[in-house]
């Protein structure tokens, strides 16, 4: 079950118009996750990276190619239905958190549901807290709260509509390299139980903590001696 593909994309590409100019941020880009796999997506300022993360979560649409989520082929969809799509399969961490700072970790981490129109399940949010290791501090305003913390708040609301793949855009930029690799940790315990992520990042040893490493470079895959990244 854990081996079982979880996102396929085939010549995925997207391109975006700036003033006359046509800009394709992916131009081809072939990929294979499975459940349960930790990937990385590395390659400089520009690559492509967080354009690649946008479209596997759903939160933009695909110029050309196709995009397969579970079972379902994305790139013909449009925005209502990508929504739905992008709340039954994704969670998404930021660098930048995105909490709102005078709800409590509890509270942001219900949001979501509260979006989805679900019903909050307390026993499910305590799990959730204490797999993040956040448990006795659900009461606390997120803005009370250290960078690690906040990063695990974002961790669990990501984790509370029960993805199937978590999209993380530099999850441990602006953390320092103990809370990082702490990070690191959970994501590999989440993948152990079934969970595929994907982490762009400029961080190598992040990266080589993961799996397996995918070369972007001008929107294409490269091989890893042909990227700019030397390690
Ligand atoms: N909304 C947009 N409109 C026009 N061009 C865009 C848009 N978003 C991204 N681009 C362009 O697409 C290319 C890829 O950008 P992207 O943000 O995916 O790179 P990145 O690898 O995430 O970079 P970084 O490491 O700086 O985060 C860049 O040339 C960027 O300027
Ligand atoms: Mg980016």
């Amino acid at each position: 079950m854990q081996d079982k593909i979880v996102l396929e994309a085939k010549n995925l590409k997207k391109h975006y118009h700036r003033g006359s100019e046509i800009v394709k941020a992916l131009d081809g880009v072939d990929l294979k996750i499975k459940g349960s796999e930790i990937i990385s997506i590395v390659g400089p300022s520009g690559s492509g990276k967080t354009t690649l993360m946008n479209l596997i979560g759903c939160l933009d649409k695909v110029t050309a190619g196709s995009l397969k989520i579970g079972d379902n082929d994305v790139a013909s969809l449009e925005e209502i239905d990508l929504i739905k799509i992008r709340r039954e399969n994704i969670g998404f961490i930021f660098q930048r958190f995105y909490l709102i700072p005078t709800l409590t970790v509890r509270e942001n981490v219900e949001l979501p549901l509260i979006f989805a129109k679900k019903n909050i399940n307390a026993k499910n949010i305590l799990d959730l807290l204490k797999e993040v290791n956040l448990e006795d501090k659900e009461g606390i305003q997120v803005k009370h709260l250290s960078g690690g913390d906040k990063q695990r708040t974002g961790i669990a609301r990501a984790l509370v509509n029960d993805p199937k793949i978590l999209v993380a855009d530099e999850p441990t930029g602006k953390l320092e390299i103990k809370v990082g690799e702490q990070i690191l940790e959970l994501f590999k315990n989440l993948s152990e139980k079934g969970l595929a992520i994907v982490i762009a990042t400029h961080n190598l040893e992040l990266a080589q903590a993961t799996q397996r490493i995918i070369h972007l470079q001008d929107g294409k895959v490269v091989p890893k001696e042909k990227s700019d990244l030397y390690y």
